[in-house]
């Protein structure tokens, strides 16, 4: 071989396993630097990064919205119309649904602004600007600070920043930590809370395939919803008004009738909420066969009990919807993340990553003072961590997940702490604003699906968790039921002032002072507590006192990559804040002798459909629209597109983010992605990991042909940048 092929080879080889690689990534928009700017052209982008982020002039950021904190959204009409998924706005679907008008499973279309629905409680928050302010954020700390120190002079550093910040009227600040606490970010936002309902398609659409297609492609369903944000006479944020005019936003998103190809351009504007992509090899190993496990395990058995009931009776159908889908999305996720982590051999690679990593480390004094033993004290901390953290993830999924009784009596607790530490007043308020939600909890409980769910999670405990962990209480209830874990639901939910909504009222009307004595005689708050006591006693210290080492280290050993491979781009660990993630257009190969396309069309809705079914029973109307392809514009030669995939990488909270094409139009709405990638929170693999996407031509057809709701379609701007009329 020649010295430039050779080059060329080992050229390539740093850059598939070093470098971030084209489609990986979730970067801060503000920071698009030149090398982002020009691989994104490359990709197929015509816009500049100051058409994505300004602070100038109106820019695509201000069209995007995250929504309710969970999700994102994004303006599409000059009249605050908001575009998010359906399983983001679900619980605002559901909430205003009942058996007689069942938006849920027909639907729901404001055709006026009038028969738009409040949804209380829901904020839209924009992001106004953000600015790196971390020299000010580290500004006196020394080599030789201790990290308790460093924590210390952040924290007052963050008050001064935050203290001498100029904001305007609505404008909110927070400073946040990025790449494990190695760079601080100012961000300043604007809130909206008067957001109300436009428009949902039925579940049997907006949640196509169920659980069945849930991270899956390929897939078939049209999961989006409408909202729309609402603002004063100035276009100021206000609380709800029937006063209130629809906001006019700084921007709002054209929308590109033309479709997509392989290879189009693709950016994916959102609030990501947390992956790990520095993860030490020990770190991921604990994920994958520990962490993981559990948690699927005790959902095995909710998932189980849930929908037992949710088959054969329709009133619990709608109750449990929302509930049933939100454990049983973690619970299917896990099992994808675990198989790909295996099948793509991440330990290994890590492991491989982490020689090099001490290779570099050890070529220069300085690097080898320093970092010698970041790894090796945080994989011993791992090891130490693992029993407890086991624990740790039984008690969180048994006392704070997965039953509902129990996160009431958390509520009491919360309550009567209060009373202890504020006093009457703060204690009756918080009595007063729980008993406003117990009609909106009641209406939605079912005690016996409840009480069977403990049964089973508690038997799981019992099993799985060693006895040090059991609480004296909990050991004499099972005694008194026999060990039979039916009788000890019954015993502790039966007797309980929260198994209903009338006794519970009662309670929250005693006054503050007896709180402890009530709680103090109730079953299930005794079990809580028994629980809490010893999870305080046994786990919590221990458990905090190694996390907070290993974050400390986690944090060097970020800093430390950073140092010791200066020429691979990093882009920080999601959280929760505006990201933009490109890639494009991209079929790809699950398996051997399997190509998946890119795009799934009305045709394999129809494929899919089973009369009746719990999951793929799709409306007679759509079917007929299939029937005399009655496409509208929206069609393309004579076939209706449905989803499509892209190598962006997305994660949870990027529900609902915009796709947009190479020159800002939206082309699709994000909302999922596929099986065999989604261990990408821990290790993107481009050769499999794909964002899952509706196609926007989907959403504009259901509204208008399915829905009828064309005047929605009408207050939008379509566009046709490929000419293609
Ligand atoms: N998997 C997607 C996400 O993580 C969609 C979830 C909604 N659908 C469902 N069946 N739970 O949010
Ligand atoms: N469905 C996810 C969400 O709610 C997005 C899919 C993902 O995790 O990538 O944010």
């Amino acid at each position: 071989m020649n010295k430039i092929k050779i080059y060329l080879i080992t050229f390539l080889f740093c850059f598939l396993t070093k470098f971030a690689i084209a489609g990986e990534g979730m970067w801060l928009p503000f920071l698009l630097n030149s090398l982002n700017e020009s691989e994104m052209k490359a990709m197929g982008m015509k816009m500049s990064a100051e058409d994505i982020y300004s602070v100038n002039k109106g820019s695509l950021k201000d069209a995007i919205a995250h929504f309710g904190g969970g999700c994102t959204s994004e303006i599409i009409s000059n009249q605050g119309l908001l575009l998010t998924n359906h399983h983001c706005g679900y619980g605002y679907i559901q909430r205003y649904s009942s058996l007689e008008n069942n938006y849920l499973d027909d639907g729901f279309w404001a055709m006026n602004r009038d028969e738009e629905i409040p949804a209380e409680g829901l904020t839209i928050t924009l992001v106004s600007r953000m600015e790196d302010v971390t020299e000010a954020i580290f500004k006196g700390i020394k080599k030789k600070t201790t990290s308790d120190q460093r924590q210390i002079i952040i924290d007052a550093n963050i008050e001064k920043v935050k203290a001498g910040y100029q904001l305007g009227e609505f404008e909110k600040l927070i400073i946040k930590p990025f790449f494990k606490g190695n760079q601080y970010i100012a961000i300043i936002t604007v809130d909206y809370n008067d957001v109300r309902l436009v428009g949902a398609p039925p579940t049997s659409i907006g949640a196509y395939g169920k659980d069945t297609d849930n991270w899956v492609w390929p897939r078939h369903s049209g999961d989006f919803s409408l909202f729309r944000i609402y603002a004063d006479a100035n276009n100021n944020p206000a609380d709800y008004s029937p006063d209130n005019k629809p906001y006019t936003p700084k921007h709002f998103l054209p929308i590109s009738m033309d479709g997509v190809e392989e290879g189009d351009f693709t950016l994916i504007f959102g609030f990501p909420g947390r992956t790990n992509e520095y993860l030490s090899a020990s770190a991921v190993t604990q994920i994958k066969d520990v962490i993981d496990p559990i948690r699927i395990g005790i959902r095995d058995e909710s998932i189980r009990v849930m929908d037992s009931y949710m088959k054969s009776d329709p009133k619990i159908k709608i109750q449990y919807a929302s509930k049933q889908a939100r454990i049983s999305n973690g619970w299917k996720k896990w099992q994808g993340e675990i198989l790909g982590l295996n099948k793509s051999n991440a330990v290994g690679k890590k492991k491989a990553y982490e020689a090099e990593f001490m290779e570099q480390v050890n070529s220069k004094r300085k690097w080898k003072k320093e970092y010698k033993n970041v790894i090796s004290e945080i994989d011993a901390l791992y090891k130490e961590l693992e029993p407890l953290a086991a624990v740790r993830e039984y008690y969180n999924e048994v006392f704070y997940r997965n039953l509902e009784l129990f996160r009431l009596v958390n509520s009491a607790i919360r309550i009567s702490n209060t009373f202890d530490k504020e006093g009457e007043e703060a204690a009756k308020k918080r009595m007063a604003r729980l008993k406003g939600a117990l009609p909106g909890f009641f209406k939605d409980y079912q005690k016996k699906i409840d009480m069977e769910i403990f049964a089973a999670i508690m038997e799981k405990y019992d099993k799985n968790v060693p006895e040090e962990y059991h609480p004296g209480y909990y050991k004499n209830e099972k005694n008194s039921s026999g060990g039979d874990f039916n009788i000890m639901a019954k015993r502790l939910f039966d007797a309980s002032i929260f198994g209903s909504e009338e006794s519970l009222s009662k309670f929250l009307e005693v006054p503050p002072n007896m709180l402890h004595e009530v709680l103090n005689a109730d079953l299930t708050y005794q079990m809580s507590t028994a629980f809490a006591e010893m999870y305080n006693e046994k786990v919590a210290p221990k458990y905090d006192a190694i996390r907070e080492k290993l974050d400390d280290l986690e944090g060097q050993y970020m800093k430390a990559q950073m140092e010791v491979f200066p020429e691979k781009r990093f882009y920080p660990d999601a959280n929760s804040t505006l990201r933009v993630h490109y890639g494009n257009v991209e079929g790809y190969e699950p398996k051997d002798a399997v190509r998946y396309h890119n795009l799934s069309y009305l045709k394999g809705v129809v494929e899919k459909h089973v009369d009746g079914d719990y999951e793929f029973d799709a409306p007679d109307k759509l079917l007929e629209l299939y029937e005399t392809k009655d496409y509208g514009p929206y069609g393309e030669n004579g076939k209706m597109p449905v989803c499509f995939i892209g190598s962006n990488h997305t994660t949870g909270g990027n529900s609902g983010s915009p796709a947009i094409d190479a020159n800002g139009n939206l082309i699709g709405l994000n909302f999922d992605r596929a099986w065999e990638g989604t261990m990408s929170d821990i290790n993107y693999d481009r050769s499999i990991c794909r964002n899952i996407m509706v196609d926007i031509r989907y959403v504009l057809f259901i509204t208008d042909k399915f829905a009828g709701a064309k005047h929605l379609v009408d207050e939008m701007k379509l566009v046709h940048p490929k000419n293609k009329k």
